[in-house]
């Protein structure tokens, strides 16, 4: 049997970058399908558990990445914050997906937000701030309230600071680092919800139902599916995501955060661009016929997607820290699906593993 330029068969090799839960659910995925996996990492993780193969060597070490590239059919990523050269080596040896750009363009603010607007997207106000008297122009340019973030390297509200009126500017400076930031003007947001879509080698877009999510101290807590949304606001999320997908030649799976505005200015704003699964999507394991690590695993392989159609009415709460001390109670609920990444220590603000609920579509608790 001969193979589409780019397709991976079973018994192929994907390589992932990055050891996090998102690489565990990606392996468990691609062992369904009879692929092997083999992760790149600095250092072991939730995803060694379950890999084939295993490298630990720095992101910047061309030797590493070069024999890590070789040995695998396909390489993609759990994990963004990789530095551009590392996707550029692994391209010389390798098909990358999603591709050097869709990183390069996620990875910094400023050029996601450029991007985004670029489509004719709404984003939020934004200036680019590179010291102190250059953050003192963006706030009078933008107005308070605002959110200074860095331009690289955020996750979880980390790298960023909210300013009031009360706020001392130059204690937001070294708050985030007094590295290059952006300022963003503050979104009254009604609700946050994402996008989860994917997108294949060939171009075919599929998207999930929209999420609504929330945060507790900056970290996703809940996300219910149905998002409550007009069907209009949640086909417009989704054109939106398919339109950011198809400006970057995506392949695999992506998210797409937003905010829903409260009262006046645009109803849907785009927030941020994640290039690979993401945390609001983990319902669809049991929640949706195809879950987003199979669909992500088909997409990079080069095969056709799978249907996101959901199967019931969804609740996916995250074990963040000490939560994960409820673990035997969760078990108590037949229906209650528990999932846990093996992290040894149970810090504050870490992510431990998570739960889903399936409900009957329109009914209550089973
Ligand atoms: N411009 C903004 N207006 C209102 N809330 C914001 C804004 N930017 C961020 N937030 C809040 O902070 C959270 C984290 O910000 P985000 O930009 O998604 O960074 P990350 O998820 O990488 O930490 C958002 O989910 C939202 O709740
Ligand atoms: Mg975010």
């Amino acid at each position: 049997m001969t193979l589409e330029a780019g397709m991976v068969a079973p018994g192929g090799t994907v390589g992932i970058l990055g050891a996090g839960q998102l690489g565990r659910m990606l392996a468990l995925a691609a062992a369904e399908f009879g692929l092997r996996i083999h992760i790149f990492a600095p250092e072991s993780g939730p995803a060694f558990d379950v890999a084939t193969a295993t490298t630990i060597a720095a992101y910047e070490d061309e030797a590493a990445l070069e024999a890590f590239a070789r040995a695998v059919d396909v390489v993609t990523y759990e994990f963004e914050n990789v530095p551009g050269h590392t996707a550029d080596v692994l391209a010389r040896h390798a098909a990358v997906r999603p591709g050097p750009r869709a990183l390069a363009v996620t990875q910094d603010r400023l050029h996601e937000k450029d991007f985004v607007t670029g489509l004719g997207i709404p984003a939020a106000p934004y200036v680019t701030v590179d010291d102190l008297p250059g953050l003192r122009q963006a706030l009078a340019a933008v107005g308070l309230p605002a959110v200074l973030k860095t331009r690289r390297f955020g996750y979880d509200g980390k790298g960023q600071v909210l300013l009031r009126d009360d706020t001392d500017t130059e204690a937001a400076w070294r708050a985030v680092g007094a590295v290059p930031c952006i300022l963003e003007g503050f979104v009254p947001f009604e609700r946050e919800v994402s996008v989860v879509a994917a997108r294949s080698v060939d171009g075919a877009f599929a998207a999930y139902d929209l999420c609504a999510n929330t945060h507790r101290d900056h970290i996703l807590h809940r996300t219910l599916v149905p998002a409550g949304v007009s069907p209009r606001l949640e086909q417009q999320a989704i054109e939106m995501a398919r339109w950011i997908a198809e400006a970057l030649d995506y392949v695999g799976v992506l998210a797409v955060e937003m905010f829903l505005g409260a009262d006046s200015g645009p109803e849907l704003v785009v927030n941020e661009i994640a290039p690979r699964v993401h945390n609001s999507g983990h319902w669809t394991i049991e929640g949706a016929r195809t879950s987003q690590f199979a669909q992500h695993i088909r997409a990079v392989c080069g095969w056709p997607l799978g249907l996101p159609e959901r199967l019931g009415r969804i609740e996916m709460e995250n074990l963040i820290g000490s939560d994960i001390d409820g673990w035997r109670q969760i078990l108590q609920e037949p229906g209650a699906c528990l999932h846990l990444y093996g992290k040894r220590q149970a810090r504050p603000g870490r992510k431990m593993g998570h739960v889903t609920r399936v409900f009957p579509e329109g009914g209550t608790a089973s």
